[in-house]
């Protein structure tokens, strides 16, 4: 099992980052978030003032660009550092002018491309949790356990806005209405779709109604079972 690559896709809030980084801790795997490294791209974007639906300015940026996900013991809640050209974004990347702006960006093949292939050779190795969107069906489409999270509208709205008042407190003014988040989850769904399919052999589990260690058991069970 030295290179074992364990891939967990699905929608935004559906719990990949959660679940994800705890397998990872458990098995001391590597974490690899895949949506931080389109929204780094995204934040320098915005940064440059690059126009989101000009694929071929997007891709050239992607491969010029540095975005580095590093795990130096920060203590402000951050699961990982994320650099883009040496400058720490891990919360800028988290900004809702990037998380409007992410879905468009990341639907441009010339995007995917180098973005995929940077995911790709870091899983080389073997010893990865990968959680993204497409990491069972197109990025590692021979991982060893794919896992496809899911959870209905509300529940990942409930999730996503308990999360940023959690980071950002009751009086925050970036503090979004509950009915934003819940736009926003909507609209990413819409434009995500075409790069959200589960891969015909991932384990789907509907995450509504299980709490975190209630997925990771079932996660460990279908591990053990392989
Ligand atoms: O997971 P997170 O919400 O941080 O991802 C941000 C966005 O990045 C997603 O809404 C999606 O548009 C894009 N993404 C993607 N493919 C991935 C991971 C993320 O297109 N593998």
């Amino acid at each position: 099992e030295q290179a074992e690559r364990i891939a967990i896709d699905g929608p935004a809030g559906a719990g990949k980052s959660t679940v994800g980084e705890r397998l990872a801790r458990c098995l001391g795997y590597l974490y690899i978030d895949t949506g931080a490294m389109y929204r780094a791209l995204t934040w320098l974007a915005l940064q440059r003032g690059l126009d989101p639906h000009d694929g071929e300015a997007l891709g050239r940026l992607a491969r010029e660009a540095s975005i580095v996900i590093g795990y130096p013991h920060i203590d402000d809640g951050r699961q990982y550092t994320v650099t883009v050209n040496g400058e720490d974004v891990t919360w800028a990347i988290r900004s809702p002018e990037v998380t409007r702006t992410v879905s468009l960006v990341s639907s441009h093949p010339e995007v995917r491309r180098v973005l995929i292939e940077a995911q790709r050779a870091l899983a080389r190795a073997g010893r990865v949790v990968m959680v993204g969107r497409d990491i069972g069906a197109v990025v590692l489409p021979d991982a060893e356990l794919k896992i496809y999270l899911t959870a209905s509208l509300e529940e990942r709205g409930r999730r996503r806005y308990a999360e940023l008042l959690e980071r950002l407190g009751h009086d925050h003014p970036a503090l979004p209405s509950f009915e934003e988040v819940l736009a926003d989850i909507r609209r990413r769904d819409e434009i995500d779709r075409d790069n959200m399919q589960p891969a015909p052999d991932a384990i789907v589990i509907e995450t509504d109604h299980l709490s975190v260690a209630q997925v990771l058991e079932r996660i460990c069970h279908m591990r053990g079972k392989r």
